[in-house]
């Protein structure tokens, strides 16, 4: 298989040139959508792996090349899947499993929390129905014990608070150096 992203910057590069699309119904890009996610984990404290986790969550959105209407087409791009598998030979687990569990998170939390469910914006309650709805008891447990559930699920909530038109974050570059130190 060839290294799709063989550096840190190339997936920097793909991240800043590729992600000036359109976010999925919401009213941010790609590109600001990661570039927020990035800044709420950072500034609830996050570890170095999952703020570079909540700016690469999303990286499968630019590679799977469904489209910006793939939910409403009825399909689950797996995009969570797709970012894990192209970024598991050169990053940690600490943050490719929150990458990869940032739906389950998600079904999870639906779960968990009602609140949680009225929160999410329409293109995510349109595109939870794909991903398989909320999770039952059984899924939940099981969620739980995997390693970075807990990782995940603040993944998730930074996902979630990263759909605000028009505000003024770090670019990608602030975290060039905590990418690097990761990267292998
Ligand atoms: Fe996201």
């Amino acid at each position: 298989m060839t290294d799709r992203f063989p550096t840190a910057d190339s997936v920097l590069d793909a991240l800043t040139k590729g992600g000036g699309g359109a976010y999925f119904g919401e009213p941010v890009t790609v590109l600001e959508h990661s570039l927020q996610a990035a800044w709420f984990m950072e500034r609830k404290g996050g570890s170095p792996a999952l703020v570079v986790a909540a700016l690469l969550h999303d990286l499968g959105h630019l590679l799977h090349g469904e489209g910006e209407d793939a939910a409403d087409r009825g399909l689950d791009t797996r995009h969570e899947e797709l970012a894990a598998e192209v970024l598991a030979g050169h990053l940690p687990a600490a943050v490719i499993d929150p990458i990869r569990l940032h739906v389950a998170a998600k079904r999870y939390l639906c779960h968990a929390n009602p609140r949680y469910f009225a929160g999410l914006s329409p293109a995510s309650v349109e595109s939870l129905a794909l991903q398989g709805g909320p999770m039952n008891d059984a899924e939940a447990e099981a969620f739980l014990a995997l390693p970075h559930a807990t990782e995940a699920i603040a993944l998730r909530h930074a996902d979630d608070a990263a759909k605000v038109r028009g505000l003024a974050v770090p670019a990608a570059d602030a975290y060039r150096e905590r990418m690097v130190a990761l990267w292998s």
